[in-house]
């Protein structure tokens, strides 16, 4: 029997591949469609203090080999979260992450502190990088003292595992990801998504209302990679590796440069059961290389150091 378990600060997941948020609702939306309980664990849509409308359309454009999107993080709120959503979440049987969104430091704590006094949530992904709005968002997510200080702050508030999402949008992720570290947070999700546009050129105009959005899918798989290579250098809690994974293969290079664990997002528009065809994929590899703990690929890659450019400034 083959050990694909992974834990973080204690909550165990069953198998190493969650899906991202805000590509997979609150869970329920796909209930008939994925057998969740065949996924490590679930991340909600991010959620604010008040529901959220998001931002005007168009908000969603397909581009080669990926999507653009910017939705501005529309979301129902937390007390709708509370109610509406939270009493089917209690009872699937994967692990629930709920994404915390927020335009202030003190709406994450008024958040968080609300969701610590309810059953049924294993942890919280902390979204400090959504490029899609103007308050919150990348303000925090680019700025390395704010993403620490709300680090420290939840930190303070939480016993359970917290999880800082990052971008991509910053010169070395690396900074962040040990900032976050140190501030006292469990693990990290790399990446998320990278800045990006796409024009009408017979209108002569940018085709998102906002002019800029947030690329993800496999035009992004090697940023991200590369990315989660760079944190897996600087820090030795898990990381979450995301960024337009399709395949369990996909899966498998992202646990070679050193994520535990990964997440599955704009897939899940095309097949939301990919996270669980890619959590099969992984264990059958596994198999196939007579593994007995699917951990024993992460990190495996072999490279040679001496040559790598990323080592020169790390
Ligand atoms: O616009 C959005 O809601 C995207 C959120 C994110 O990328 O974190």
């Amino acid at each position: 029997m083959i050990k694909e378990s992974f834990s973080i600060r204690g909550v165990e997941f069953k198998n190493r591949v969650l899906v991202a948020s805000g590509t997979f609702g609150y869970g329920d939306e796909v209930k008939d469609l994925v057998d969740v309980s065949k996924l490590g664990g679930i991340c909600t849509k991010s959620l604010s203090w008040k529901p959220r409308d998001g931002n005007p359309p168009r908000r969603i454009v397909e581009t080669p080999s990926g999507m653009l999107n910017s939705i501005g993080l529309a979301n129902i709120g937390v007390h709708n979260f509370i109610d509406e959503k939270l009493p089917y979440l209690r009872q699937v049987d994967t692990k629930v992450i709920v994404n915390i969104a927020a335009s202030s430091l003190q709406e994450y704590c008024d958040v968080l502190r609300l969701l610590e006094e309810q059953e049924g949530i294993d942890g919280y992904e902390i979204n400090v990088s959504c490029p899609n709005v103007k308050e919150g968002g990348l303000n925090f997510g680019t700025d390395c003292s704010m993403t620490r200080r709300i680090s420290e702050q939840l930190r303070a508030l939480t016993e359970k595992p917290l999880i800082i999402k990052l971008t991509p949008n910053v010169t070395h992720i690396s900074e962040f990801a040990r900032a976050v570290e140190e501030a006292g947070a469990d693990a990290v999700s790399v990446i998320n998504t990278v800045i990006g546009m796409a024009v009408d050129i017979h209108k002569k105009k940018p085709k998102l209302s906002t002019v800029t959005g947030g690329l993800s899918g496999p035009a992004i798989k090697p940023i991200a990679l590369a990315k989660v290579y760079e944190v897996a250098q600087a820090v030795k809690i898990p990381i979450l590796g995301i960024g337009g994974i399709m395949t369990a293969e996909d899966a498998i290079e992202f646990l070679l440069v050193g994520a535990t664990a990964v997440q599955v997002g704009t897939a899940n528009f095309i097949n939301p059961g990919t996270g669980v065809d890619v959590a099969e994929g992984l264990r059958r590899f596994a198999e196939q290389h007579q593994l007995a703990d699917v951990a024993q690929l992460v990190g495996a890659m072999e490279s040679n150091v001496e040559f790598s450019i990323l080592q020169s400034w790390l």
